[in-house]
């Protein structure tokens, strides 16, 4: 039996105030509410409380991509509420591992490594996993996405490797209602979805039609 697929709302946004807004429009039609790297660097953990507050029932992720001081930054988003935070694929290894102990110490804490801008991934996520790490966010980021990178075999091929690995597995950047089909076939973990609920008129709406597309693509895989 396959886990269920979530599906998480990302507030990438630079005040605190719309996010609100939206995560109090669309909590009640996704799993899991993330706390996006503009908000937790403009509101800080205001913004993981705050929405902590306001969304009892999700589960919260800080995308704080956590560079270094591993330990001290992920015992601070769980403090302030997240149940999950992001350390940076490019931190070095003894931060990984100071973030990961933090999570292990409290019960129902994880840590994800973020794989925005990481070349040789298979390498890496043999010393993640050597260390214990289990999820990853597989990213296609931001402005590489506006600028110059599509979703291509290759990423489908890296992903199925690295759930081959034993690694769960969530899926971001830019990623809209077209492109689940794309990932049929894989068991993904977690649907990271922005803009494309967001940018919409109704995103209530959207997130339900993200929900229908990834149970009839659950159906399937
Ligand atoms: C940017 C991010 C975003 O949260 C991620 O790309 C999801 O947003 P979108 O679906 O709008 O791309 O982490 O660094
Ligand atoms: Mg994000």
């Amino acid at each position: 039996m396959k886990n269920q697929t979530l599906i998480q709302l990302a507030l990438d946004y630079f005040d605190l105030a719309p996010a609100l807004a939206m995560a109090q429009a669309v909590h009640n039609e996704v799993d899991v509410i993330e706390v996006g790297t503009p908000l937790s660097k403009s509101a800080g953990m205001l913004a993981v409380r705050t929405i902590k507050e306001l969304c009892p029932d999700n589960l919260i992720l800080a995308d704080i991509k956590t560079p270094d001081v591993g330990g001290g930054e992920a015992k601070m988003a769980f403090d302030a509420g997240a149940d999950w935070m992001t350390v940076l694929g490019a931190a070095p290894l003894d931060t990984v591992k100071l973030a990961l102990e933090e999570a292990r110490s409290r019960p129902g804490k994880e840590m994800f490594i973020e794989l925005t801008g990481v070349r040789d991934i298979i390498s890496r996520a043999e010393e993640w996993r050597e260390i214990g790490v289990e999820r990853m966010v597989y990213h296609r980021g931001w402005d590489e996405g506006n600028l110059s990178r599509t979703w291509e075999k290759s990423d489908w091929n890296t992903i199925q490797d690295l759930i081959g690995m034993g690694f769960k597995i969530s899926v971001a950047g830019g990623i809209n209602l077209n492109m689940i089909g794309f990932f049929k076939g894989l068991d993904i973990s977690v649907f990271i979805i922005g803009r494309a609920i967001r940018e919409t008129p109704d995103p209530a709406a959207a997130a339900r039609e993200f929900r229908a597309a990834i149970d009839s693509f659950q159906m399937g895989r």
